[in-house]
């Protein structure tokens, strides 16, 4: 013990001091507080000190602005190491003495778990709370699949741990997750609490029954937590172990968890998630912006109110910034506003507007059709037609308009952003957004970092996608930036598929069983084919390579897509439907190359297509247009509705490689 201070140092990561006779343990194993070994280590010696007789109480609280953020998904490569997590749960729960958590900031995954092994929570109004392990492909394993039913009740943890969902500080104490919120230091509050629970007996988690339910009810929970759980062996785990709570003694439950726990660890799915995990901080890492700070933004402006124009101003809304869109006219401005205010409506409905009613959220954005209201804008983002006069037109104009450090942002899927800088005065504060279709709901946004954009803008652009709760990935300047070059070559190896003697139907079940959201025709239908074929009408195309017609048939008989009812499918009543015309076409395609059909496996669809986007990959890793493969991983993954259990598509061939 340091004679000065009174801090005993139990490991690097754990340390005590007396207040009065509570015993503080503070956790400091920065920047999250993550349970590592050396904290597993120093929470027991903790606990071993607290068995002194001038100690009448514990006190758990976390340094910093964390609890604890987890077990330290670093080691999990590694064989695990003793003491484990479940012995140091059960320790706490176990003291003879008090133990109450001091909850300032997040409690998450074991995190939660230590919290839920005290005997008592107080907790402050940021703290937030979740037990996120399905999301990393596993389940708790160290007892918060049986402790929080005990606690809170199978309705409530049915719905929280196989989804991972995180709840605020109020939504904690109605449930009965936290004992009492306060607004002053929690820690003194918490030793105030445990000098009044001198003597008390503690009121243990685990030996609460889980609250009684009807057999129907429970059945009923259990059956709309499994439907949720999509067929994911972690979520589909987590219901089932909670589900036992309420049957079996706290030991066999646990016994199970960390059986299940130990067996999900060593899975490929979930070394999956963790690639996909590091892989998001990773991506926050740019070369080039080391020291650079972000410039404060307040204000954004919106060129284009369509779809993507609506999408982009109401998550701009949703995040507290003003936002001014600007249409064509008077009419298109205040359409505009109409389908804003009604996705603002439908996201505050959902709970996703950050606890704002729709009407405070929707008070930020005013519309119009004169592009001078941008004046004062911080950051213009402009999302009219991808053509490339139209953009250069409207930034030339703009430049005249917005203060000449405001940033211009394009949302283009596939023009240069290069050239359109050309039509600004300072080009350096020229930047591509390239958002995902609905922009307030599609998590990616491809930051594209031109050679001239100022180090500035492209660190104040990450900010403020961060701040739209995006995840925001850098990338290089080519057609189609990451995401839709390697669609594009997605696009046509599936068309070659075709012509060799697949179908729109046989190719889609494939990568839908291989677990994308989607098949890549169905996406094209939803997408619309016209894009893509004007393009293809205006690109010079090179006579070497193999060119499938089929797509440019079906636009000229108007088989444009789901929105027409008509394109790779058949579209009846929002079900898909395999075209006989379609059909007709593709084996008119085969006929007049004299391709013979043979049969395609949906093993060689799924290599065929997932190799196709690993070579464009390749080729965009060595061309510096991606920064590591793990950013590929995040756009195929949170862009284009690849399967994140799986890893995204390098980190696949990755493993596939290895064997
Ligand atoms: N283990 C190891 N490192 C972690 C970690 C964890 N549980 N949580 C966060 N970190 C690291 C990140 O990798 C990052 O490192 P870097 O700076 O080197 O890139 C750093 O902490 C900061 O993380 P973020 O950039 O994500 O910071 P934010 O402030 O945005 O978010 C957070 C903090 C909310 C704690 C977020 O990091 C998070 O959600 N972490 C994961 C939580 C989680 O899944 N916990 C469960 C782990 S599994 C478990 O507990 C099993 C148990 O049941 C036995």
């Amino acid at each position: 013990m340091n004679p000065v201070t009174g801090v005993r140092r139990h490991s690097e990561t754990v340390s005590s001091r007396l207040d009065g006779d509570v015993l503080v343990v503070v956790l400091d194993n920065p920047p999250v507080n993550a349970v590592s070994h050396s904290m597993r280590e120093g929470l027991l010696a903790a606990l071993t000190t607290a068995g002194r007789d001038d100690v009448v109480a514990i006190v758990v609280t976390g340094a910093g602005t964390a609890f604890v953020g987890g077990a330290d998904i670093r080691e999990f490569d590694a064989p695990i190491t003793t003491p484990t997590l479940p012995e140091v749960t059960a320790a706490l729960e176990s003291s003879a003495k008090p133990v109450i958590a001091a909850i300032d900031g997040v409690a998450l995954g074991g995190g939660l778990e230590l919290a839920l092994a005290c005997h008592r929570r107080i907790a402050t109004a940021r703290s937030s709370f979740a037990l996120p392990e399905v999301k990393l492909g596993i389940v708790p394993g160290a007892g918060g699949t049986q402790r929080l039913p005990r606690l809170v009740g199978l309705a409530a943890a049915l719905d929280l741990v196989p989804t991972g969902r995180t709840v605020g500080a109020d939504e904690a104490l109605r449930l009965g997750l936290v004992d009492e919120l306060v607004d002053t230091d929690v820690v003194a509050a918490a030793v105030a609490v445990a000098t009044r629970s001198r003597g008390l007996s503690p009121r243990r988690t685990g030996a609460l029954a889980v609250p009684k339910l009807r057999a129907e009810e429970t059945a009923d929970l259990v059956a709309a937590a499994t439907a949720k759980a999509k067929g994911r062996p972690a979520p589909l785990s987590a219901v089932l172990l909670v589900r036992s709570a309420a049957d079996l003694p706290l030991a066999t439950g646990l016994a199970e968890e960390r059986a299940t726990f130990l067996a999900l660890r060593a899975s490929p799915e979930a070394a999956a998630l963790r690639h996909v995990f590091f892989a998001e901080r990773a991506a926050a890492r740019v070369a080039g912006l080391e020291g650079v700070a972000a410039r404060p933004v307040a204000t954004i402006g919106v060129v284009g109110l369509g779809l993507m124009g609506s999408g982009i101003a109401t998550a701009a809304a949703i995040a507290g910034y003003s936002v001014v869109g600007v249409e064509q006219s008077a009419e298109a401005a205040s359409a505009g506003e109409m389908r804003i205010a009604d996705l603002i409506a439908r996201a505050a409905r959902s709970g996703r507007t950050g606890g704002a009613d729709a009407a405070t959220v929707a008070a930020r954005v005013v519309t119009g059709d004169d592009l001078a209201a941008l004046a004062g804008a911080d950051l213009v983002i402009e999302a009219v037609i991808d053509d490339h006069d139209a953009k250069a037109a409207l930034f030339g104009r703009l430049d005249g308009i917005v203060r000449p450090d405001a940033i211009l942002a394009t949302n283009t899927s596939y023009l240069d952003p290069d050239r359109l800088a050309e039509a600004v005065s300072n080009p350096e504060r020229v930047i591509g957004l390239h958002f995902f279709s609905p922009a307030h709901v599609m998590r990616l946004v491809e930051v594209v970092r031109r050679a001239g954009t100022a180090p500035e803008i492209l660190a104040t652009a990450i900010a403020v996608a961060r701040r739209l709760g995006k995840l925001p990935v850098v990338t290089g300047v080519c057609e189609g930036f990451i995401g839709n070059r390697i669609f594009s070559a997605y696009r046509r190896e599936a068309e070659y598929l075709l012509e060799d003697g697949a179908s729109p139907q046989t190719i889609d079940a494939a990568m839908e069983a291989h677990g994308f959201a989607m098949g890549p025709f169905a996406v094209f239908d939803l997408a619309g084919l016209e894009i893509a074929w004007a393009r293809r009408k205006r690109t010079p195309r090179d006579p070497a390579v193999r060119h499938v017609d089929v797509a440019d048939r079906l636009c000229e008989a108007g088989r444009f897509g789901a929105k027409v009812g008509r394109g790779w499918w058949d579209h009846v009543d929002g079900r898909r439907v395999a075209s006989p015309e379609v059909a007709a076409l593709i084996a008119a395609s085969r006929a007049a190359k004299g391709i013979v059909p043979r049969p395609v496996t949906a093993d060689e669809i799924v290599a065929r297509l997932t190799g196709a986007m690993v070579a464009e990959g390749r080729a965009l890793l060595a061309e510096g247009i991606a920064a590591r493969a793990s950013d590929i991983d995040l756009v195929m993954i949170n862009g284009y509705g690849f399967p994140a259990y799986r890893g995204g598509p390098m980190w696949a061939a990755e493993q596939g490689a290895r064997g």
